[in-house]
């Protein structure tokens, strides 16, 4: 009896701690301190994007020591890994958006942002143009931004293959907007079909959902389309119950080639239940309005066309390079051999530059284009800015020590500074003592539908597989708890209890 007494004393103290701590962070965000105006005698340092690389940069970095610009066509952070569910309706997309302007104004000293996309740099001027291509623009809409010290975190773009019809007939998912155009494309084809006198083939073309890329975008939303019309498409629309379908298409043998072999027969064999399609070993080569046409690879080896008809088509093949980088590239001798992104060495300089760094997807530095990467490598670089402020601090102050010695009179005056000087030299060899980028891979999560996902953990020296039910109540802890603000992890909260309480919103707008 006594130690349920306990039990539940310490049940509500944990409680009052807990809002506690969500009352101070939400206090915290309110009441941003009083910040130091930028100082334009300190060195420049301009950095290009608002994703998870300059962002991660950004939260580790002492803005005081230098002028710190952003520039990016996006005034928010997006998180990402939670995209998918927001082409469904599942999450809104304001409860993974992070204004940029509340990161910044948390920082010690302003920082200067652009809302712009940077359309060339020129190495050898130093100096980056800046366009403005927001559907408001001022008598000024196009500019440059000198600058000493150049991050490069603008991502990538979609990957097409230069395949016809791609860009014209499809959707994408990496932006914000691109999952909103799903949403309301899904409903749109969904309602096409309901038109009265609509003839059967086309309702079965109509409400064929088509995903190409069996990557990890790819199998997260088959996924999620999969649960939105099993949870509430065919329950508010039964008319459509027997000709709705996913189909998934996989160049490669089989899909998330990422992940262990147990994990891949696992999402294949909780597709197969869920009733979305998989063809692997088939390449769209073309794709009109209506159709895509692929190139599909026999058991016995022969290849075939075949013409695939759709309604929805969300295209997730991976990444390209942005234009923007790959005009830099061109003018870097030392980048010609590199075909991925701007190659980086072990401190992420770009090669065969000074003063020019680069995080995250546009980045090749031998590790996949995740956010886990990007996130590592932008913090890294956050606390490398750190150390070589503090390093070009204590030079300074050195030089200044070793001229007072040099004037001294006495010996009890040169001894004093020597000491200091001594003092100076031991702090200034520690801070030096920054080593190489490394990163700590922790592993690797997807939602695939029905209330599972598969995981690969890295553990110890080892790695763990897990997949279904516990792994999906794991993957959803581990990414609110990832999620950038105490605000974002309550509105994703509230939108999963709102979707599992009143259904997703099957409006069209
Ligand atoms: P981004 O986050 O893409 O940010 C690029 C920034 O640059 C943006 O702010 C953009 O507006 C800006 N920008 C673009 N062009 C310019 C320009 N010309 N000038 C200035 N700024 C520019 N990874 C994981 O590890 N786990 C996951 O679960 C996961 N899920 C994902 C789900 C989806 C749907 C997608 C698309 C990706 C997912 N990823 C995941 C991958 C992850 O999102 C990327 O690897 C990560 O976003 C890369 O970070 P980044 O900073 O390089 O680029
Ligand atoms: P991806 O590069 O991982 O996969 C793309 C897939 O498309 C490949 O399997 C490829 O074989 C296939 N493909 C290419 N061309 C094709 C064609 N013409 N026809 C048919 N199939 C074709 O791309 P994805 O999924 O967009 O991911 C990009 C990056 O983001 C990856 O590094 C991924 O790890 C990361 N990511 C991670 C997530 C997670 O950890 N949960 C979720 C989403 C993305």
């Amino acid at each position: 009896f006594r130690a349920l007494r306990w039990a539940w004393r310490l049940t509500w103290l944990s409680a009052i701690g807990l809002t506690g701590a969500v009352a101070y962070s939400i206090f915290d965000l309110r009441q941003p301190p009083d910040q130091s105006p930028p100082d334009p005698s300190k060195k420049t340092l301009v950095i290009l994007g608002t994703g998870w690389g300059s962002v991660s940069l950004l939260k580790k970095l002492d803005t005081e020591n230098y002028n710190v610009i952003v520039v990016s066509p996006r005034n928010y952070f997006l998180f990402t890994p939670l995209l998918p569910s927001c082409t469904t309706g599942l999450i809104e997309h304001r409860s993974i958006m992070e204004p940029i302007r509340n990161i910044l104004r948390h920082k010690k000293a302003s920082v200067q942002f652009y809302e712009a996309e940077a359309t060339k740099i020129d190495y050898e001027k130093r100096v980056v143009y800046i366009s403005d291509d927001s559907e408001i623009k001022g008598d000024i809409s196009h500019t440059e931004v000198p600058f000493d010290m150049l991050v490069i975190g603008v991502g990538a773009e979609n990957a097409t293959f230069g395949i016809p019809g791609v860009r014209e007939n499809s959707c994408f998912l990496k932006e914000v907007g691109d999952a909103q155009n799903i949403r309301k494309r899904i409903m749109d084809c969904i309602e096409t079909a309901c038109f009265k006198d609509q003839t059967e083939e086309e309702v079965k073309r109509l409400l064929h959902m088509v995903v190409v890329g069996g990557g990890p975008t790819g199998v997260e939303f088959a996924g999620e389309l999969q649960d939105f019309f099993n949870d509430d498409l065919k329950k508010w629309i039964p008319e459509i119950k027997d000709n709705f379908h996913v189909t998934l298409v996989e160049a490669l043998p089989n899909v998330l080639p990422m992940f262990s072999k147990q994990l891949i027969e696992y999402t294949e064999s909780t597709f197969k239940e869920e009733e979305i399609s998989i063809r692997t070993k088939t390449m769209v080569k073309k794709v009109t309005d209506k159709y895509i046409q692929a190139e599909v690879t026999k058991p016995d080896g022969s290849k075939e066309l075949e013409t695939i008809p759709y309604g929805l088509l969300v295209w997730a093949t991976g990444n390209a390079i942005r234009s923007v980088v790959r005009d830099l590239m061109s003018q870097i001798p030392a980048q010609a051999e590199s075909r991925r992104g701007l190659a980086v060495n072990e401190y992420l300089v770009v090669n065969g530059t000074e003063n020019v760094w680069a995080v995250g997807d546009c980045a090749i530095a031998n590790y996949a284009p995740t956010a886990q990467v990007a996130g590592q490598e932008g913090a890294f670089l956050g606390r490398l800015f750190n150390i070589m402020a503090k390093t070009e601090a204590l030079e300074k102050e050195l030089e200044a020590l070793s001229e007072r010695q040099a004037q001294a009179k006495g010996d009890e005056d040169r001894n004093q500074i020597f000491d200091e000087i001594r003092e100076r030299q031991k702090q200034l060899r520690r801070s030096k003592q920054i080593g190489p980028f490394q990163y700590s891979h922790q592993g690797s999560l997807a939602y695939i539908g029905k209330e599972r996902a598969v995981a690969d953990i890295s553990w110890l020296s080892g790695n763990i597989a897990s997949g279904g039910t516990m792994t999906y109540l794991f993957w959803r802890s581990a990414y609110l708890s990832m999620c950038f603000s105490t605000r974002n992890r309550v509105l994703v909260c509230v939108d999963w209890v709102k979707a599992r309480l009143f259904g997703r919103d099957v409006s069209r707008e």
